[in-house]
């Protein structure tokens, strides 16, 4: 019996599963050391590391996806990269370089390649790396000692359905303040929507909608997605705001929205007062995918986009080009495929 075999492939959730091997670098005394492939799945650390007490740590999320020829490809590896070094910047931790986050990558998907789901299942290889403080320290100041850590975990939709839509709460918390950390991929900004995230699915929801902090009238995220919107008049329209984190799905989303389907593209503000303008929505991001927006409940009125049931036939086309080129279906923009 292999490995595998009890993997049902075909109804994968988003849950931890344990794979083969992860890689492990660790960076001491200014430098970054060579890093390898472990067994272990558990870290010791110092009690008095700063990625327990002051939240410095941040994260990535990318996919590995098993094309029909049964080759393995990833999609964008190099803006995982550049988002993980400006979150990096942000709390005070070495940048990892380029090459040796997508190396970091091959060689975690290579070592657990039996885990990568078939091609037609929809599953892919969620990657997950990080950069933790670690180190004796109690002062609340940079760490002395960094371990970034790069480990696999199969997956199928986060949200359940896959493409089906679903309904969202707007939340009357907030998730980041304007020239915080709402722009980084870090930690602090995801227990913050424990919360809020439990109050939108006891009432029903699949998660909620945050709006900007400051004036609470626009749009800024969908859970730990991305949120856009069709208008009437066919644009793509997505929020623009110094406190949202920047999805790659979303960036790719505006460049096949325009490039592929020839539409217009907004990055602008989206008023939760105006969801009129838009025929169609959803939301976005690696986990996510695209995840049709059924309807956003704000104040006491669910405002129902295409339909509760049905994805709209842009968010359709946007998907099957999206998920065309990350199983290789599809031929994409230079660059994007390693
Ligand atoms: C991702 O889309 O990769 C995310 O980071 C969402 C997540 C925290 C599950």
């Amino acid at each position: 019996m292999t490995k595998t075999a009890n993997i049902d492939w075909d109804n994968l959730g988003f849950d931890y599963i344990k794979t083969d091997l992860r890689y492990i670098s660790t960076w001491k005394d200014g430098k970054w050391d060579e890093g390898k492939l472990v067994e272990d799945n558990n870290l010791t650390i110092s009690e008095a590391s700063t990625a327990l007490h002051y939240g410095q740590q941040c994260f990535e999320g990318l996919k590995a996806y098993r094309r029909k020829d049964g080759k393995i490809q990833l999609f964008r590896p190099d803006q995982n990269s550049k988002r993980l070094n400006r979150s990096c910047n942000r709390l005070l931790m070495p940048e990892i370089p380029e090459d040796k986050f997508i190396d970091a990558c091959i060689q975690v998907v290579k070592a657990n390649s039996e885990y990568v789901p078939p091609y037609g299942t929809g599953g892919t290889l969620y990657l997950r790396p990080f950069i933790i403080g670690t180190g004796d320290n109690i002062g609340v100041k940079p760490a002395p000692e960094y371990i970034f850590c790069v480990f696999c975990v199969p997956v199928g939709p986060y949200f359940k359905g896959g493409v089906t839509p679903v309904n969202f709460l707007v939340s009357d918390y907030d998730r980041a303040a304007p020239f915080g950390t709402g722009a980084a991929k870090v930690g602090g900004n995801y227990a913050a929507s424990l919360y809020p995230h439990k109050v939108a699915s006891e009432e029903g929801f699949a998660d909620c909608i945050y709006l900007d902090p400051m004036t609470h009238t626009k749009i800024e995220e969908v859970g730990s997605a991305n949120f856009f919107g069709i208008t009437k008049d066919n644009k793509f329209v997505t929020p623009k705001s110094p406190s949202i984190l920047a999805s790659i799905t979303r960036i790719s989303l505006m460049n096949i929205a325009s490039m592929y389907l020839g539409m217009e593209v907004e990055e602008r503000d989206v008023y939760i007062d105006k969801l009129d303008e838009f025929k169609e929505a959803g939301a976005c991001g690696t986990a996510a995918v695209i995840t049709p927006i059924g309807g956003i409940k704000y104040k006491d009125n669910l405002h129902v986009f295409y339909s509760e049931t049905e994805v709209g036939p842009v968010t359709k086309k946007l998907y099957d080009t999206l998920c065309g080129i990350q199983f290789g279906d599809v031929e994409a923009p230079e660059g994007w495929i390693v």
